[in-house]
């Protein structure tokens, strides 16, 4: 428990979530493996269009960029950027640059213009945020009123936290009477929150 927690303060800075997802990297997707339908349905929540602009918002891997560029088409825009260069290399690797442009940035000073995006896809991203409201505000910045935004992990809240050795409290920030609030100081409202065993999945709208 306690290294558990020295884990989760050494991820509140972006060396110390270099620090721990480098070494993870090179074998993300086989530990990950049958993830691909989840994603791909995670990806409908959004409600692309043919030709839209879509951010996946610490893609790790990539994992989402094969389904993100099938719902935008050819003609839209996919972009994946994440703050671990391992984790990018990784996903030149698994060839997932062709289904997107890949760049090594942080969410939290995205150089995009504002209002550029329809939409902002992020799995596992929030908790690793060293703060959270200056993250989902500068996504919110990037995004056009009415465009939507996932929040997805492949586990619920529950099984994840069992996954890992450790209770839910109610402080977090996945929780939705933490979550709802959060999203609206940063420019969202959130829509439908699902929080199951099988899948986490909050999805917001842009608020004009
Ligand atoms: C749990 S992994 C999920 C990766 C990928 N989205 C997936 O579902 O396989 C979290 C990712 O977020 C990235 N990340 C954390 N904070 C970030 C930030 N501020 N800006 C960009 N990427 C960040 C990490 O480098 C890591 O690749």
């Amino acid at each position: 428990m306690r290294q558990d927690r020295a884990n989760e303060d050494r991820r509140d800075t972006a060396a110390g979530v270099r620090d721990f997802f480098t070494p993870r990297a090179a074998d993300w997707d086989s530990r990950f493996a049958d993830d691909g339908p989840a994603y791909a349905a995670a990806v409908t929540a959004l409600g692309l269009r043919t030709g839209d602009a879509v951010l996946d918002a610490g893609c790790g891997t990539g994992r989402a960029l094969p389904a993100l560029r099938a719902a935008v088409g050819p003609r839209g825009t996919v972009l994946g950027f994440d703050l671990t260069p391992a984790m990018l290399t990784a996903a030149v690797r698994a060839g997932r640059d062709r289904d997107g442009t890949l760049a090594l940035a942080d969410v939290a000073r995205l150089p995009l213009r504002d209002g550029c995006l329809d939409a902002v896809f992020a799995a596992g991203l929030i908790s690793h945020l060293t703060d959270p409201e200056d993250g989902l505000s500068e996504l919110a910045r990037a995004v056009r009123p009415g465009g939507t935004f996932a929040l997805f992990h492949p586990v619920g809240r529950a099984a994840l936290a069992a996954r890992h050795g450790r209770a839910l409290t109610p402080d977090d920030l996945r929780a939705e009477p933490n979550l709802r609030p959060l999203l609206a100081r940063c420019g969202w409202r959130l829509d439908t929150y699902t929080d199951e065993d099988t899948r986490f999945l909050a999805v917001s709208v842009r608020q004009g």
